[in-house]
Formats: structure tokens, C-alpha cells, sequence
């Protein structure tokens, strides 16, 4: 046996370890992606090898919190893919629009900047005070960062032109107020967004959602984690509900792939069928 079939019996190990000390289960995430991870994070601690990473996980927290942290990808921006969010104001908003009230979820929300994008559209549409709308993560730091709403200034010039290729209809900075070199959104935005911490590997359904919108997480997952995740989104969608991934993500050889009518595959929107 070579030392790299022997580092993965290490990973094996590693993952059982996190799982009975912390209650994460990573043994369903994406090999290749969580190996690059552990890599990274050897790196970081100054180790060689996985096994390493064991006894300083099992005995220290916070080693845990670095290796969570290595793991949870939250790379995120407003307004990602603006023709999504296009899409989802041409085709879906109407829908919406026929209901009293509705309900959204975002799952895999990471800092927040996804669900801001929304709002702010539901908003324009007139559609903003009959939303209840939920945005989770596993990454209680992300979750904590998109409750203040509060983000540096560095991107707003790319911020700006996806609101506008989204179909924004006024400006930006109507929604939010500049301090020093970060900007804040308004309180009608911040409180009309709950955010919250949920983990799509062992926490349960979310209520009745018209629109699931869990988009860039699905790839982090292998087949077996997407498709308990997606029976999760199905049990938690009401009937004739939307459901969102994202742009290389696809229900298409999945579990869910007869019970949904895609709307878009190239931005992958998908309807419940009745
Ligand atoms: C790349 S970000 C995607 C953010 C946003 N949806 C977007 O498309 O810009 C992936 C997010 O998925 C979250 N995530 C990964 N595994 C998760 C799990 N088991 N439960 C909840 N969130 C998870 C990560 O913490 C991270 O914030």
C-alpha cells in the first residue's frame, strides 16, 4: 500500500473523529475538493499528514473552528450570475406575485450577499412585505456577518453593474448607507431577512417554501449527500414551488429529476409539478 491509499484511510479517520466529537459529517462531501481542504489546512497548522490533524482536533476547538472554516467555502457577491436573478424576476416574481404571502429559503446563504440581492428585487417588484424569507448556513461566522448586513466597499463598482444586469430599477445605493469603507443595508432589508444556522447534512426540513434557493453548495456535496439533500428541498417546497441551484449544479440525474419541470436549465430553475 502507498502513502497516498494510506493518507486517505487517515482522511477516513479524521472524518470519524470530527463526527463523533463535533457532530459534523463531512464523509459525503466532494473527495477531491475536501482533500485540497485538509491539504490546505495542514499547511496552515504546520503538519505533514492527516493524521496529524486527529489528536489536535479531538482536544482543541478551536483547531476545529480552522478546519470548519478551511472547509466552508463562502466565497459569495451580489447579484452572482446576474441573469439568475433576471430569470428569476421574469419568470418567477409573477408567480409570486399571486400569492397573499410566500415564502423563500436560502440555504448555503454564506455571508449573505445572495439573499440582500433578492430582497432588494422583491422590493422594487413591490413584493418585499408579503415575503417571509430564511437564510441559512453551517457557518455560524458567515451567518453572524450577513445579520449586519455590514460589507467593505472594495466590490461595489461589480455590485452595481450585476444589480443592474439583474434588472434593477433604481440605484444601489438606495438601499444602503456608507460607513467609512464598508457599506450597511437599510434596516426595511436587514430585518426583512431571517438569518439562521441549519446543516443541510443532518438538520431537518424548513418549512413550506414557494422558492428554495441553494445555489454553489451542491458541488462541495457527492451524489449520495445531493440527493438526501434535494429529497430535504422537495419535502420542504410546497406544490408547484421553485427550486434554484446553481449555474453547474442539476437536478437532471438525480432523484428529484421527474418531479420537477425545468424552467431554465442553463441557470437551473426548476418547478415542482402539482
Ligand atoms: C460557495 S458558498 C455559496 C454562497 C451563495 N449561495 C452563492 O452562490 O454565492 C457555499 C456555502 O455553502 C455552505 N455549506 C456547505 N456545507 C453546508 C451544509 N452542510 N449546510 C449548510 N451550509 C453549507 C458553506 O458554509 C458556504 O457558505
Amino acid at each position: 500500500m502507498g502513502l497516498t491509499e494510506i493518507a486517505e484511510i487517515e482522511i477516513d479517520i479524521l472524518l470519524e473523529a470530527i463526527r463523533r466529537r463535533y457532530d459534523y459529517d463531512f464523509s459525503h462531501y466532494a473527495r477531491s475538493s475536501l482533500k485540497r481542504r485538509i491539504n490546505g489546512l495542514l499547511i496552515k497548522e504546520k503538519l505533514d499528514m492527516p493524521y496529524q490533524l486527529i489528536p489536535r482536533i479531538l482536544y482543541d476547538e478551536q483547531v476545529f473552528n480552522r478546519f470548519l472554516s478551511e472547509l466552508s467555502v463562502t466565497v459569495t457577491e451580489m447579484y452572482r450570475d446576474p441573469e439568475f436573478f433576471l430569470n428569476l424576476v421574469e419568470s418567477i416574481f409573477p408567480v409570486l406575485d399571486t400569492y397573499p404571502y410566500f415564502k423563500i429559503w436560502h440555504a448555503g446563504c454564506a455571508t449573505g450577499e445572495e439573499a440582500y440581492s433578492l430582497a432588494i428585487l422583491l422590493k422594487e417588484a413591490g413584493l418585499l412585505n408579503r415575503a417571509k424569507i430564511y437564510a441559512t448556513d453551517y457557518n455560524n461566522k458567515s451567518i453572524d456577518i450577513a445579520k449586519q448586513g455590514l460589507y467593505s466597499k472594495e466590490n461595489i463598482e461589480i455590485n452595481k453593474k450585476g444589480y443592474s444586469e439583474a434588472g434593477g430599477k433604481h440605484c444601489l445605493s438606495d438601499y444602503y448607507t456608507d460607513q467609512y469603507d464598508a457599506i450597511k443595508f437599510n434596516d426595511e432589508l436587514r430585518s426583512s431577512i431571517t438569518f439562521a444556522y441549519h446543516n443541510l447534512v443532518k438538520d431537518g426540513v424548513f418549512g413550506e417554501m414557494n422558492l428554495i434557493i441553494c445555489r454553489n453548495v451542491f458541488i462541495y456535496f457527492d451524489n449520495e449527500l445531493q440527493n438526501n439533500v434535494l429529497n430535504l428541498f422537495n419535502e420542504s417546497t410546497t406544490s408547484k414551488g421553485f427550486l434554484c441551484l446553481g449555474n453547474k449544479e442539476t437536478i437532471r440525474f438525480s432523484v428529484l429529476k421527474n418531479k420537477y419541470t425545468p424552467l431554465s436549465e442553463g441557470n437551473s430553475i426548476y418547478r415542482k409539478k402539482d
